[in-house]
């Protein structure tokens, strides 16, 4: 049993200095503004991809180990790597890895992500069920429609009743607003509190298990979460688990956090969307002529979905896929140890090749037997295999649904970021310093 391939001590220090660092001070559990602001002024993701890239021509096929005292850690560095990894979890590659289970010990220890055996199977069944995984149109999609309507009309009137202008608190908060109503229903539409607690566990959660837990803030927003389960709206995702008790395997107060935290990434791969389609009229007039001839209600706009993919694509919003090694693991050229940490650093496998650094939605709508589908090529933007996102499908109906609604009466020109089609897209788009101005189509 020979070992994988191990990267010398100064390219372990350029990995940890030009990759790893960069991504974890933008918060992986929730985004720090000004490290954000950083990343992007200094465009590090594409430094990022490039140190990733010396790494594979400097290094055998991989995994590759990396040199450091204090754990056993591997990186990919190939998209076959990448589809095993993917395709082999839970086993040998669980999804609970140290790092992931610290994190979520701040707000939802007993959630799929981080549950192993029986345990995950119950939890992961839960989740398909309540976010309709396999539809591409929720079955609860008439409630939750007319929700994201009337929220970005609410968006729009607010916009235009200021200054013209919609920037990211204005478009976070009706979002949040909106991601409420779907969860819980109506009534909890305003319950900004919430949102905030959470947002203080997901800052503590950003340090995984650096940071002691707040065991009282969490006990409050566990018996919120368990309230808002009880009196769910029918119609609403959390209807799906009233009545479950959390002693039931599937942990369903557990899963919940997940959804409201994860949804953030839906609203700003929707943002993002948004800005290139702002900088790119030829795709915003084929956007517009998708809406023009829509007789689903905003159900089935592929084109849509697929800017959204392409948002994601261009700037994953987990971009770092984690697993850890329950035996040790047999590859080409050598052995992963057990308890040995994965990591896939997805913005390198998006961004190398064919479209790197142009936005094409037609990559995700052209599956032929040629050109194949971006995922099979390493574009895992929502991941793959049994741990994929289970909400991947909710997330593009809902965020193509709120796109068609903004873009069908308003037009949106971007004060901000210089993206334009004539020049490669930035490996970072910090969302938080997007700005629009909004005027009558
Ligand atoms: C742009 C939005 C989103 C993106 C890009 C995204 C992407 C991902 C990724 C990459 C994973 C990790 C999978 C892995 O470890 O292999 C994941 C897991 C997960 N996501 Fe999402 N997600 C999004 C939104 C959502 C939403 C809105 C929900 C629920 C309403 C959701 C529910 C989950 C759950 C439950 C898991 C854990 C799956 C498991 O461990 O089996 N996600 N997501």
């Amino acid at each position: 049993m020979s070992p994988l391939p191990q990267a010398g001590i100064r390219d372990t220090a350029l990995f940890m200095l030009d990759v790893f660092l960069p991504t974890a001070a933008k918060g992986p559990l929730i985004r720090r503004p000004r490290a954000e602001a950083v990343a992007d002024r200094l465009d590090l993701d594409r430094r990022a991809v490039a140190r990733m890239q010396k790494l594979d021509s400097k290094y055998p096929a991989g995994p590759l180990l990396l040199r450091l005292p204090f754990r056993k850690q591997a990186l990919i560095l190939r998209p076959d790597q990448l589809h095993r990894v993917l395709a082999e979890t839970p086993e040998p590659f669980s999804s609970a890895s140290s790092e992931k289970r610290g994190a979520m010990a701040h707000f939802e220890p007993r959630n799929v992500l981080v549950s192993t055996g029986a345990d995950r199977s119950a939890r992961r069944a839960l989740q398909e069920q309540a976010l309709d995984t396999s539809s591409p149109v929720h079955r609860m999609a008439d409630s939750f429609l007319p929700v994201i309507e009337e929220e970005a009309d609410a968006l729009l009137a607010a916009a235009g009743a200021d200054t013209g202008i919609l920037d990211w608190p204005l478009f976070t908060a009706a979002w949040h607003r909106a991601v409420r109503r779907v969860v819980f229903g109506d009534a909890a539409r305003d319950d900004v509190e919430l949102t905030d607690m959470l947002a203080r566990l997901r800052k503590d959660a950003n340090w995984s298990g650096l940071k002691p837990r707040r065991d009282n803030v969490r006990a409050e927003f566990r018996r919120r979460v368990r309230a808002g389960i009880d009196a769910a709206a029918p119609g609403s995702l959390a209807s799906v688990l009233r009545g479950k008790p959390d002693a039931d395997p599937s942990a369903p107060s557990d899963q919940v956090p997940q959804w409201l935290f994860a949804f953030d990434a839906a609203g700003i791969a929707a943002f993002r969307a948004l800005a290139l389609l702002a900088a790119h009229p030829d795709q915003a007039a084929k956007a517009r002529q998708e809406m023009a001839g829509d007789t689903s209600g905003g159900r089935n706009l592929p084109f849509l979905r697929a800017c959204v993919l392409e948002s994601v694509r261009l700037w994953p919003t987990t971009p770092m896929v984690l697993r850890q090694t329950s035996r040790p693991v047999e590859w080409d050229n050598g052995t992963m140890p057990a308890r040995c940490g994965v990591l896939v650093y997805v913005p390198y496998f998006h961004r190398d090749g064919r479209q790197a650094d142009s936005f094409d939605p037609g990559l995700w709508l052209q599956q032929d037997a040629m050109s194949g589908d971006p995922e099979s090529w390493g574009v895992v933007p929502f991941s793959d295999g049994p741990a994929r996102c289970p909400g991947r499908q909710l997330v593009l109906l809902m965020t193509s649904a709120l796109l068609a609604r903004l873009l069908r009466e308003d037009t949106f020109a971007l004060e901000s970021a210089r993206l334009s089609p004539d020049r490669p897209l930035p490996g970072t788009l910090n969302h938080f310093a997007l700005r629009f101005r909004v005027s009558p189509a």
